[in-house]
């Protein structure tokens, strides 16, 4: 959900600021917009559409200035348009700000603000933040702001400045990112850390009621009653190139590619002597050996990784397990107490949901474990204990490595606990480990085959459009699952909608006879995970059934499965072999290809889907 950016030195702010926007594109990318300072005044260029529509108005009359704050918006309150673009100035056009989150009493702000005569231009919330400030401005922006979020209710991750200092940007945060990046003669403020890392690499996470003040020599941070506090920096360790789209067409496809790498380095990593080590993990094993039950809550993908995490944890650690979403969990009144260890998984680690849900299981008393990927990110500071799935930064939207490493992370968790709780022997550790150690180079053999632009998933995807325009004029896409991958049924039908817009409804193959067979005739196309000896049979008896009503079956088996072409299936894609626990890893590639060939086929943009954020900080 939208990314700001704030920049203080000696550069032209104008780079800097397109810069890391571009970096911050992925949270919302409905307009963009910058205000500079240049001889004590403001130079403000916002406009509706993506970053590099304003990047042309600016390359046309480019701004010198050295300080400026810059945003990319999600739209919450009010219309992508340019007005309601920000940053937003106050009545004087001193005060510019950018804000990323919700002002949830803005409507209340803004009636004492027009009664005491302020006017206002756009439809947004952000902009009585601007008119707050201008308010309370007595000479010092930093005073105006600290008065001004006292107010606010919501959340919000700011940045502002006045056009008569230019030698400060003023920032605050509540229940929005915002991180400090820390420079030479020069400092950055930024919702994510890509957006300062072609510049620096130390960096430092604010804490909710903190507000930054930079200025070229340094950074200040204080508590909203003025006390200054003091933080330390850390070094990121990724690189930038890791964010950028090495030669391929989509970040998408970039990221589906990596997944056989990061999960072989996870293991790598993982993996002493046989010996699961989570070196980042501050929960001790005493801890894990007396739990209950174990909760997990997530958002979308991330659900569904915790959804497969219920089945294998209840298989191999015997303790009852129950996913929930985020945004169910928090508003219903759930059994969650000392005696349960509570994961919540978080590509982001920022996810407005997922946070407060975390914050709520901890207010019951459990004991919290966050599975995130975004080191430093609010849901790894505030659970008790963090394991990382270090799967690099993903950029497209459609979240796919950070799935398969969420995956990973929970087999991983899963034996841990099983054999710290005497629910797994040594000789079947053993077992359980060989098997998972050849699931990278199965994936890494799957993706290889795809790399091939004519494959079979892409020829699929083809005729389904072909099918799809010439002769229904309208399809939609089924996807059925079993058991273990009964959740990447969810997830295949999860990616296809988000990037082709295309209607997709995942469903447990059994519930078929239950509701969905009434869709089945010769309009929608089905996808049948057909890999696991345990439901084969069944899932066959669907086929057939689908088949019998004249549905469209694009089969998924594994490879050598001589029984599929007996059941008169339209497409079949072939799994490498594996034991059934780590079929997920695999089967979910195909199904990501899918989405992604369909999508491409119809011409969408794959990596930024219409009304999507990478990064959901709002509720
Ligand atoms: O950052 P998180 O993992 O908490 O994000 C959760 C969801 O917003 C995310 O998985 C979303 O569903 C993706 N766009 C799915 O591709």
């Amino acid at each position: 959900m939208c990314g700001i950016v704030g920049y203080i030195g000696t550069r032209n702010a104008q780079g800097v600021l397109l810069k890391g926007l571009s970096r911050l594109e992925y949270r919302g990318y409905d307009s963009a917009g910058v205000a500079i300072i240049e001889s004590r005044k403001l130079n403000l260029v916002k406009r509706q559409g993506k970053l590099r529509i304003l990047a042309d108005v600016l390359k046309d009359d480019p701004s010198k200035g050295t300080i400026g704050i810059g945003h990319t918006r999600w739209a919450t309150h009010g219309v992508p348009s340019d007005t309601n673009a920000h940053p937003h100035l106050d009545c004087t056009g001193k005060i510019a700000v950018v804000h990323n989150g919700i002002i949830e009493n803005y409507l209340d702000l803004k009636k004492i603000l027009l009664k005491e005569g302020h006017k206002f231009v756009s439809e947004t919330d952000t902009e009585i933040i601007s008119h707050l400030i201008e308010k309370y401005y007595k000479g010092n922006l930093e005073t105006a702001v600290s008065r001004t979020v006292k107010l606010l209710k919501g959340s919000y991750a700011i940045a502002a400045v006045h056009s008569l200092e230019p030698d400060k940007v003023v920032g605050a945060r509540c229940d929005s990112p915002l991180i400090v990046g820390l420079g030479e003669g020069e400092n950055f403020m930024a919702s994510d850390v890509p957006a300062v890392l072609d510049f620096t690499k130390e960096v430092i996470y604010l804490d909710n009621h903190e507000i930054i003040v930079l200025t070229r020599s340094g950074v200040t941070i204080k508590d909203y009653d003025g006390r200054t506090i003091s933080k330390k920096s850390s070094t990121i360790k990724w690189d930038i190139k890791q964010a950028e789209k090495s030669g391929y067409e989509h970040f998408m496809l970039k990221e589906i590619y990596e997944q056989g790498d990061i999960v072989s380095n996870m293991l790598d990593e993982r993996l002493r002597a046989g010996k699961i080590s989570f070196e980042e993990l501050a929960i001790k094993a005493s801890a894990f050996k007396r739990f209950k039950k174990i909760a997990i809550v997530a958002c979308g993908t991330a659900y569904h990784a915790g959804l497969t995490g219920k089945y294998i944890l209840e298989e191999y650690v015997r303790i009852p397990c129950w996913v929930d979403t985020s945004s169910e969990f928090r508003y219903r009144n759930p059994i969650v107490d000392k005696d349960t260890l509570f994961i919540v998984i978080s590509q982001s680690g920022e996810t407005a949901d997922s946070l407060a849900a975390l914050r709520e299981a901890k207010r019951r008393g459990a004991v919290t474990l966050g599975i995130c990927n975004a080191v430093g990110s609010s849901i790894a500071r505030e659970s008790d204990g963090v394991i990382y799935t270090h799967a690099g930064p993903e950029i497209a939207v459609a979240s796919t490595k950070a799935y398969t490493a969420q995956l990973a992370i929970l087999y991983l968790l899963t034996f841990y606990l099983g054999k710290l709780r005497g629910a797994i022997s040594p000789p079947k550790m053993k077992k359980l480990i060989a098997e998972f150690k050849r699931a990278p180079e199965l994936m890494n053999e799957l993706i290889s085959e795809y790399k091939d632009p004519y494959n079979n998933i892409a020829a699929y995807a083809s005729e389904f459009k072909r099918y799809y325009y010439e002769k229904h004029n309208k399809s939609y896409f089924l996807y059925l699952g079993r058991n273990i991958n009964y959740p990447n049924a969810l997830e295949g039908a999860l990616k296809l909608k988000e990037i082709s817009y295309i209607s997709a409804e995942g469903y447990p193959a059994g519930e078929m006879k239950h509701g969905p067979i009434a869709l089945i005739d010769e309009n929608p196309w089905v996808v049948c995970i057909a890999t696991q000896a345990k439901t084969y049979d069944k899932m066959l008896s669907n086929i057939q059934e689908i088949k019998a009503r004249s549905g469209i079956v694009i089969a998924l088996v594994t490879e050598g499965d001589k029984e599929i072409q007996h059941h008169n299936v339209n497409y079949v894609i072939e799994i490498p072999k594996i034991d059934e626990l780590f079929s997920p890893l695999l089967v979910v590639i195909p199904l990501q290809l899918l989405a992604y060939y369909v999508a491409k086929k119809f011409g969408y943009d794959i990596d930024q889907p219409r009304n999507l954020a990478k990064s959901v900080t709002v509720e």
